[in-house]
């Protein structure tokens, strides 16, 4: 037999990028220490590339290109269908990702019981047994007569049943447990985790199969996680748990399908995971007594509203330079907003710390908060209350301004649903036309809105 030249490469855990020799930084992704040595496998299968699309034409005009609506069917769950932008994309590939007991296998189990219902389902773990996950699945109520299972972790095994069995959907649970024979390496490495996701992915794009892929994180976020994966895959869906626990948030941070500024919220329950369907106010926890540094504000996430608690506490720096700590924000915003407050407000905050929590354990990815953020932190530094039925959102600019910022209006309603009788706002966001039972003040400048608090 001819001797199979093994071929190695250097690849960044982080990101994915690969390199001739091997190099202490990673110049694509800025990190540290995270290229190491991995066995590629032999040769590339002829047919077999990462990030192929499936299909290969000659060159032809755009104009001429046919093309169909995408066939998009439902994954048996509509918060599910909305974080994805409509449902599934056959042949596309989606991965999973979040920390160990996020969720995953839940949600996974849960929808492709419904979606069974209507497509042809192939569910394989290789991580717990099938009479586990039928235990849970009896447990859950849910319908069990129509799922495949398939408890197997070689790659080679997985498609062969999966080209048998023909189904719409196959769920791998979880990627870091597949092997693939023709790498000679660990399961859960990077070298194995790229060789069986390039062969889902293949097989997927050749067959028009949905493949989800379920990756695991670890706490920084490396070793062969979705980030290897994430250049692979079509969407990538990345779930969370809030604070409590209570919540867990779905979000994608790629998609080729659709967007990826959709929120997909579920409450995690005993009788798993329920679809919040107005989760506007769920991080909202009112107390009786209102504190310095504490204000409301409105985020809009893809489609829907969110009303969100900004708290800020400003204390006396204690040592050296001061501190600037954000949890749920970009530190740079802070940075940014802290500096138009001393320039714009007039307020010298060079010797506190100035400490930024979004309540809840939700991410804040847009600038509408920033005026919140602004007014939190002089709230807390002036030692003054602001009122509890007062909303404050709009962009902050570099010369003091602030900015209008998308769906002022529909913030400002859902506001009023939840008991909110007045705001600042953005002056361009202010109503022509009164609302009902809120009184809103159209602010231009970060002074202004200092004068109006
Ligand atoms: P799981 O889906 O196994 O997580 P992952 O696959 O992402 O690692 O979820 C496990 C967590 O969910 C576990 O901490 C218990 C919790 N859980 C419930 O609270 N209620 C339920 O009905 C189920 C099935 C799980
Ligand atoms: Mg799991």
């Amino acid at each position: 037999m001819a001797k199979v030249k093994v071929k190695t490469g250097f690849v960044c855990s982080d990101c994915g990028a690969t390199y001739p020799k091997w190099q202490g930084h990673c110049s694509a992704c800025d990190a540290w220490s995270t290229i190491k040595e991995v066995r590629l496998g032999p040769e590339p299968r002829s047919g077999r590339r990462d990030g192929f699309a499936g299909t290969t034409s000659p060159v032809t005009l755009l104009k001429d290109v046919q093309f169909t609506d995408e066939h998009r069917f439902s994954s048996g769950s509509e918060e599910f269908d909305r974080v994805l932008g409509g449902g599934f994309v056959p042949g596309s590939v989606i991965l999973i990702g979040g920390d160990p007991g996020a969720g995953k296998s839940t949600i996974l189990l849960q929808t492709m019981c419904h979606a069974a219902a209507s497509r042809e389902v192939l569910y394989v773990s290789g991580e717990e047994s099938l009479q586990q996950i039928a235990g849970r699945a009896r447990r859950l109520q849910l319908p069990l007569d129509r799922v495949k299972m398939l408890a197997e972790s070689s790659v080679e095994r997985v498609l062969e049943a999966a080209e048998s069995e023909r189904p719409a959907v196959v769920v791998i649970d979880s990627i870091q447990v597949m092997q693939s024979a023709v790498v000679d390496a660990a399961p859960g490495g990077v070298s194995q985790v790229r060789e069986s996701a390039a062969a889902f992915t293949c097989f997927a794009k050749t067959s028009g199969v949905v493949l989800i892929m379920v990756g695991h994180v670890t706490k920084d976020q490396s070793l062969a996680g979705p980030m290897t994966l994430s250049h692979m895959v079509d969407t990538q869906v990345m779930l969370s748990s809030t604070e409590d626990a209570r919540y867990r948030l779905m979000r994608t941070t790629k998609n080729r399908f659709g967007p990826v500024n959709e929120l997909g919220v579920f409450a995690m329950t005993e009788k798993g995971l329920r679809e919040v369907k107005n989760p506007s106010a769920i991080f909202l926890s009112r107390t009786e007594n209102a504190a310095p540094g504490s204000l409301i504000s409105v985020l809009w996430e893809g489609t829907r509203p969110l009303l969100v608690e900004i708290q800020s506490l400003v204390v006396s720096a204690q040592y050296g330079s001061p501190r600037r700590l954000g949890i749920g924000l970009d530190q740079n915003r802070i940075a940014m907003v802290l500096a138009v407050i001393n320039k714009h407000g007039g307020l010298v905050l060079a010797d506190q710390d100035v400490f930024v929590n979004v309540v809840g354990g939700i991410r804040v990815l847009e600038t509408s908060a920033d005026l919140a953020v602004a007014l939190a932190i002089v709230s807390s530094f002036r030692n003054s209350v602001l009122p509890q039925d007062l909303l404050v959102f709009g962009e902050v600019g570099l010369s003091g301004e602030i900015r209008p910022v998308s769906n002022g209006e529909s913030r400002l309603k859902e506001g009023v649903k939840h008991g909110f009788t007045r705001a600042i706002v953005p002056k361009g966001n202010a109503p022509k036309k009164e609302i009902p039972g809120m009184k809103v003040v159209g602010v231009t400048s970060l002074s202004e809105a200092l004068d109006a608090i």
